[in-house]
């Protein structure tokens, strides 16, 4: 479920391993070679009625919103083996408060914070701390709801414009300020069946809009896999000090974990601490994640979703795997959509176009989002992965499109010199 391009990277492998695949809503690309059905992820008796007139044996829900409202919850009420936590597990990514005050209560490392319900006592914090700190929404803004301001004037402005003018509507009413965590990002996915997890190979993401790190964040303009900056000493760390503490956590507190909880960590000097969870794969990061366990991940999601995950995952594919995001005009702001798209048609060994916001109209496909098309690569290095991804990206063209040029820069060594 969803029509994004994790959504696209998901329908797509399983379709490859033999699954006969429907994806609601769906998009451009899944139309290809799935069946997509026109049910919005929020409908949720819908896409119930739809699960058994079609026979599913696997639902597998891509986006946080449906899971945040209980769809999970639902289906495996009407008897529909689901992959995705309940809607009270989803709260670690529903509520940023409630994700802070679960990490001090299992003294599980991240950012030092405040909440706040009022915006007069968040800016007299701010002033009195003196430093710019993260604002950061409660509620889910679909990636927008972080500022990481320059200043502190700029932090205060950032709070009058989530709880006062409610830039993200009630996501904003309340708040949390945290300190600056400097360091390098990294998403780690853990798969869970409520007792059991695996780790998947580390990914990162590329959140700001242009090279070099600058301009606002998005959602990911780019992921490659495995990434370095997950050594094995620091995955050691991540597990025992923050997975294992989460997964025990939510168990203890009646919530136990089941789907893929998304890490996403700071590392410094080797110290993983945790910026967020997400309670769903991260999107574009399944695009680069898939091609590593290919062949093994209907096992993998069924395991998950059934209380039967293998105690080991299989041997991973010895590949390295790169995606670059095309953004439509004016995204992450005003985004313009409804222009054709150029030169999806040709089929490149070893890159696959994935499809994010697009949509079919008398035989074209049109830009509909934001993220347009996830262009992703696999080779035997990073830089294989790269230029084979970045070739393919030269032959898509339409009207405003922008993308990334340094996707992998940090783990390529080709960052500028500061
Ligand atoms: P979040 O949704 O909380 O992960 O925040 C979105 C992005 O903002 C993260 O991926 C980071 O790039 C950045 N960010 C969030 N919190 C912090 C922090 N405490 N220090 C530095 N950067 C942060
Ligand atoms: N790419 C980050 C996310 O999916 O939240």
């Amino acid at each position: 479920m969803g029509g994004g391009s994790r959504e696209h990277a998901l329908a797509h492998t399983l379709h490859r391993e033999g699954a006969a695949v429907f994806v609601a809503p769906g998009n451009a690309g899944t139309g290809a070679f799935a069946r997509n059905l026109p049910i919005a992820v929020s409908d949720a008796s819908a896409l119930v009625a739809a699960a058994r007139e079609h026979a599913i044996d696997l639902v597998v829900v891509g986006p946080e919103g449906p899971l945040v409202a209980g769809l999970a919850d639902v289906l495996r009420e009407a008897g529909i083996a689901t992959f995705g936590p309940s809607g009270a597990a989803a709260r670690l990514e529903a509520s940023k408060i409630f994700m802070k005050e679960f990490l001090a209560r299992h003294a599980i490392p991240t950012a030092g914070f405040a909440a706040f319900d009022d915006a007069e006592a968040a800016v007299a914090h701010l002033r009195l701390v003196g430093r710019p700190l993260v604002v950061k929404a409660d509620g889910l803004a679909a990636g927008k709801g972080v500022v990481v301001p320059k200043s502190v004037d700029e932090a205060c402005e950032a709070v009058v414009s989530f709880m006062r003018d409610r830039l993200h509507g009630e996501a904003g009413a309340r708040i949390v300020l945290e300190e600056f965590l400097p360091g390098e990002e990294a998403s780690f996915h853990v798969l869970c069946d409520g007792s059991r997890y695996v780790a998947l190979p580390a990914a990162q993401d590329h959140k700001r809009v242009r090279d070099n790190d600058e301009g606002p964040n998005t959602g990911g303009m780019g992921a490659y896999a495995p990434a370095p900056v997950i050594t094995e000493a620091v995955k050691a760390k991540v597990l025992a000090n923050v997975v294992e503490p989460t997964l025990r956590g939510m168990a203890a507190e009646g919530n136990p974990f089941r789907g893929v909880l998304f890490v996403g960590l700071m590392i410094e000097d080797g110290e993983p601490r945790v910026l967020e969870f997400n309670v769903r794969f991260g999107d574009p990061e399944t695009c680069v994640l898939m091609p590593i366990y290919e062949g093994h991940w209907r096992t993998l999601l069924m395991g998950a979703a059934t209380g039967s995950l293998p105690a080991e995952l299989p041997e991973p594919r010895a590949v390295h795997a790169l995606g670059v995001v095309l953004a439509a005009d004016g995204y992450p702001e005003k985004v313009i959509t409804g222009d054709a798209i150029d030169g999806l048609d040709a089929n490149v060994d070893h890159v696959i176009v994935h499809h994010a916001g697009t949509r079919e109209e008398a035989g074209k496909v049109l830009t509909s989002g934001g993220r347009v098309l996830c262009v992703a690569a696999e080779g035997a290095t990073l830089e294989e992965a790269r230029d084979r991804a970045y070739a393919r990206v030269e032959t898509v063209r339409f009207r405003g499109e922008h993308h990334r040029t340094d996707i992998g820069a940090r783990a390529l060594g080709t960052l500028p010199q500061a």
